[in-house]
Formats: structure tokens, sequence, C-alpha cells
């Protein structure tokens, strides 16, 4: 199959929805990470999903609308709350949780009785979801425990010759994947951290919880639990304090023959001046945005990638130190 990559117009949007609506699955831009689309009721379609990306078939899927979809189709929403950080965080990298209605098929919510569902706020996203009009199940656009894409490059990069069509909306904004967030219960509680942070919603609904994934926990969000987000080549995790034990590693690279290459934050790498360095950029925001596409480069240039980890685990830095844990640890 020849995969082609398309900017999002209104040609490629009429492709992508012939190829939809033919039980096909297709590559689209959202502002956290790109996707895999396919319709959420076709179990044939969302198969191709799970055999394409060789992800494990008890992890579900986002099911995702368009921003004027009426959620009440596909889910019972039981908490005032939820209202309130729809209205709040809406469209953007929120993914809620629900008890689902089973609209969508169960080979997509591997037969759980809850679906996640996320208002993507992508232009291009929107566009396709407003051209399709029916829910679209989507993970992370990469092969399954790969680092997911933030350009149409790197899902190209995973899935050539896997997919017909890409559609391009740029590199994503966002970074890294949606929080996932359960609104099942009385206090809304972390699934997955992301963009959309712990304190963010404290501050609209005054509680938020992270829920705890313990060894041998019936674990509430199956993702979790595999290692994920890794890129192809050696990888490493420090600590800033740990300075000198990343020089005595990315020297010892070198004398083998290796190609080290530090991953960090503007400012630690004002500290490493002559070493081979993945710049991240300076603050929680721009991080994020670079991360998954400085392991991407750095899995094509270097042997090791050496990551420094973030200052604290406040606000964004959470999600980024739960995807650096995953992905260097
Ligand atoms: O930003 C995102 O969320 C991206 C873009 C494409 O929207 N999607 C994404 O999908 O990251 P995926 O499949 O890579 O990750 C979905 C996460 C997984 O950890 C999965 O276990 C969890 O959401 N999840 C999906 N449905 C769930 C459910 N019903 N209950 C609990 N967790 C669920
Ligand atoms: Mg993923």
């Amino acid at each position: 199959m020849i995969t082609k990559i398309k900017k999002v117009d209104e040609e490629s949007l009429k492709e992508a929805k012939e190829l939809l609506f033919n039980g096909e699955v297709v590559g689209m831009p959202t502002e956290t990470v790109y996707g895999l689309s396919a319709i959420g009721t076709n179990s044939v379609a969302v198969k191709k999903i799970f055999e394409i990306k060789g992800r494990p078939a008890d992890n579900p899927l986002i099911a995702h609308v368009h921003k004027d979809y009426d959620l009440n189709k596909l889910v019972y929403i039981k908490h005032d709350y939820a209202y309130k950080l729809l209205k709040e965080f809406t469209p953007g990298p929120l993914t809620l949780v629900f008890e689902s209605k089973g609209v969508i098929c169960k080979e997509a919510t591997c037969g759980g009785d809850t679906l996640a569902v996320r208002i993507p706020s992508h232009a291009g996203a929107q566009e396709l979801l407003k051209a399709v009009d029916v829910p679209l199940v989507a993970p992370s656009a990469n092969l399954s425990k790969h680092t997911s894409p933030v350009t149409a490059k790197h899902v190209y990069d995973d899935l050539n010759g896997k997919i017909a069509l890409i559609l391009d909306g740029g590199k994503c904004s966002g970074g890294i994947e949606s929080t996932v967030l359960d609104v099942t219960g009385e206090v809304p509680r972390i699934l997955r951290a992301g963009l959309v942070t712990k304190e963010m919603i404290i501050s609209v609904v005054g509680s938020c919880e992270i829920a705890e994934h313990k060894e041998g926990d019936k674990v509430k969000s199956p993702g979790v639990k595999y290692r994920h987000y890794r890129p192809k080549c050696q990888t490493a995790l420090f600590k800033e304090e740990q300075i000198d034990d990343i020089k005595e590693l990315y020297q010892k690279e070198k004398s083998a023959g290796g190609k080290p290459y530090i991953m960090c934050a503007n400012e630690v790498a004002e500290k490493l001046v002559g070493y081979d360095i993945l710049f991240l950029g300076s603050g929680e925001k721009e991080i994020a945005c670079n991360l998954y596409d400085k392991l991407l480069e750095g899995e094509k240039i270097a042997t090791l990638i050496i990551a420094v980890e973030m200052p604290n685990e406040r606000g964004a830095y959470m999600g980024i130190m739960n995807r650096l844990r995953k992905s260097c640890g």
C-alpha cells in the first residue's frame, strides 16, 4: 500500500472521509499527538487499528468527536462537575472517561462499560470530525511501545505501507497525549497526566485525585501498565544533581565509539557546554511540545540518549516526567 501525506484541505478531507466510511484507517492531526483513526462503530476497521499498531487487545481507544457533537448519544454524564470541565477545557487536551451507552463497538472499548471521549481543538481534527459527523476512535499513530508522533512525517516513519492516508496538520502544539480523567466517581481522578493539569482541574471543580497504579492493582486505565514511548536507541535517565554521572556516562559511550546525546531543558544545557545536546527548550509548555520530537530526532542520530529529569512534578511537569520515565527510565 502506498502511504500518502496530504495537507488538510477540502480534497484530502473528502478522501479521508471516503476511506473511513469504506472501513479504512486514516492518520489525523490533533493538538496533542497524531492519531490513527477509524469509525468507532465499525469493528472491522477498529480491529485494523490494533493490528497495524501491534496494540495489546485489552487497551481501549478514545472516541473523538467534534465540538458540537451531543455527548449524550455516547455516554451517561452523571456528575455536574463533568459539565464544568467540559466547558472549561474542551475542545482541548482532556479526555473524559464516562459510563458508556454501548454505541462504540466493543473492539474499541475492549468490552468495558466505560468510554473515553475527547474533543480535540486542532482545526484539522475538527474539520475531519465535522466532515464524518460520527465518533472516530483513535490511539496515537505510532507502532505500539514506540514514541508517539507529533508530525505527519513521524507517522509515516512508523506506518509507511500500512495505511493509505495521513492528513498533515503541521507539528502538534501540545506534544504529549491528553490528560485522561475518570469522571465516573464523586471526585475526578487522573488516569494519565497531561497538559490539563491536576492544579487546573482543582481550580475549576475544587478537587482531583491521581490514580495510583500499583503492581497487582485492577488498573483502571489499561494503557498505563505498558512500556511506552520508547525511542529505538539506548536511553538513560538522570536527575539534574547527577551532572557528574551524566558526564561520566557520556564520556564512556564516546570512548566505546558511540554517539551520546544529552536531552535536557535549555537551563541544564548551559552547564553542559561542549556536549552534544537535544534541546528541549524552556518551561513546561515548550518542553512538552518538544519532548517526542527530540526523542524521535535523537533515535536517528544517537546511540544513547541521556535524558535529564524536570525540576519538579508540578503542573505539566507531572505528565512530562511520566513520559520521560517510560521512554528513558
Ligand atoms: O492525546 C491523545 O489522547 C491521543 C490523541 C490521538 O487523541 N490519543 C491517545 O490514545 O493517546 P492512546 O490510545 O495512545 O492512549 C489512550 C489512553 C490509554 O492509556 C488507554 O488505556 C486509556 O486512554 N483509555 C482509553 N479508554 C479508556 C477507558 N474507557 N477507561 C480508562 N482508560 C481508557
Ligand atoms: Mg499511545
